[in-house]
């Protein structure tokens, strides 16, 4: 393969059309590549990915995970994925009990109740748009509940919709933040405030409460006078971010990849039990959250190549998924491959504590709508989301149903 090093740039439009050879490239000829371009360095061999996701000490956190220079604009503190020890456990312990398996388990009727609700008018139409009616409103519905967000019938409840959207706006081939990204910003933080002070007056069953009322060793988590870059912030941000973009982005992906193989969706049609294999496959194949970043502690040698104290390295998850030399065939799409050690809720301290949650959610999503959509197909071309450089997440994807 004749590509030369610069061409990995996750910014680029070209480059996210089609990342996977840019990938085995790098896995290759680069395994510790060097942007010239960005200043950083990037794994992308499986082994590699795991090892320094799991070595939390010397691949550090606090410069963000997300690698392009805006991003610390909206994450603030308290923002758990940019924490490091001991803060880090400290804050995920204050919302770890809400994910629970045993909590998420209740779920799952809320869950069913809410995916028949929007797909109750599929039957008898000739076409939906899997996005906007399913992927996008699914988790919105679940995980504003969880949050303690207002329902669909409550005020307020718009504009958040319309925020989620707008929060990660960016132009193609354009690292920053859009002045509509900086503005939902602005907006969902003013409303945090609010929201928080006001379970702080009056309590209810939900994280808010949770987050306000919180201590950590006797001190107060939440600021007295809570502004945009109190802790508490930070982490209502994350939970917000985390909990509805990428469900939604691992949703659309699911429905795309199993209209572009119906082989596989039969399968699934066929043997219902199949489908969190078929999840697994999904987040291992088009992995929704394809790179986070890291700052190394110390020097660190790789492969031949040493990367300094204090440099910046990108743990390439999407590239690691798709490593030969640790799945077999990287490239086809297999519902049938049985457990799968991927990386796409990362891994060790900041493994993803809502995978349990999105797991569920996707699940149910597939049990309810296969049956419905039938032999579906792709209506026309997905849209792509503007957001982070490097997720899957899908603002319109038409199919033709075909039940
Ligand atoms: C399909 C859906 C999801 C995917 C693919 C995903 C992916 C990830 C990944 C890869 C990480 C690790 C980041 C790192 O290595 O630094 C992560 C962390 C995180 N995710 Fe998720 N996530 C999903 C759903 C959720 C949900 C539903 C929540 C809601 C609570 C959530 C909240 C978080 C938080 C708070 C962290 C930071 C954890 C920490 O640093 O301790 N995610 N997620």
């Amino acid at each position: 393969m004749s590509l030369t090093g610069t061409e990995y740039d996750p910014f680029s439009v070209a480059f996210q059309a089609d990342p996977f050879p840019v990938y085995r490239w790098m896995q290759d000829q680069a395994p510790v590549f060097h942007s010239e371009k960005w200043g950083w360095w990037a794994l992308s061999r499986y082994d590699d990915v795991r090892a320094a996701a799991t070595d939390p000490d010397t691949f550090l956190s606090y410069e963000g995970i997300d690698i392009d220079d805006t991003a610390k604009d909206q994450s603030g503190p308290g923002f758990l994925p940019d924490l490091d020890n001991p803060r880090h456990d400290q804050v995920r312990r204050i919302v770890q009990p809400h994910f629970l398996p045993r909590r998420i388990a209740a779920q799952d009727p809320g869950i069913r109740r809410v995916v028949r609700d929007l797909i109750g008018s599929w039957p008898g139409r000739s076409e939906v748009d899997l996005a906007q009616e399913l992927a996008w409103p699914m988790p919105n519905e679940v995980f504003f509940d969880v949050l303690g967000l207002p329902s669909a019938r409550e005020e307020g409840r718009e504009q958040l919709e319309r925020w989620v959207h707008e929060l990660k706006d960016r132009r193609p081939d354009d690292a920053r933040l859009t002045p509509v990204a900086k503005a939902a910003t602005a907006g969902i933080q003013d409303y945090f405030v609010r929201l928080l002070e006001e379970r702080r007056r009056h309590p209810r069953e939900d994280l808010v409460t949770r987050i306000v009322q919180a201590d950590i060793d006797g001190v107060r988590f939440a600021d007295e006078h809570l502004r945009p870059t109190s802790e508490a912030l930070g982490l209502m941000m994350v939970l917000f971010l985390g909990g509805v973009e990428s469900t939604a982005g691992l949703t659309g992906t699911l429905f795309k990849l199993l209209a572009e193989n119906p082989d596989q969706r039969a399968l699934l049609q066929r043997d219902p039990a199949l489908i969190p294999a078929a999840i697994e496959e999904t987040i291992r194949y088009a992995t929704p959250l394809q790179l986070v970043g890291r700052t190394t502690a110390r020097e660190v040698t790789l492969h031949g190549v040493t990367i300094p104290a204090g440099g910046r390295v990108v743990l390439v998850y999407g590239a690691a998924n798709r490593d030969p030399r640790h799945f077999p065939d990287p490239d086809v799409y297999d519902v049938t491959r049985g457990r799968l050690r991927h990386l796409g809720f990362g891994a060790g301290r900041h493994g993803c504590p809502g995978a349990p949650l999105a797991r569920r959610e996707v699940t149910i999503a597939a049990e309810e709508a296969l049956p419905v959509l039938g032999n579906y197909a792709l209506a026309g071309a997905p849209v792509r989301h503007p957001t982070t450089p490097g997720m899957y997440v899908w603002s319109h994807l038409p199919l033709s149903v075909r039940a």
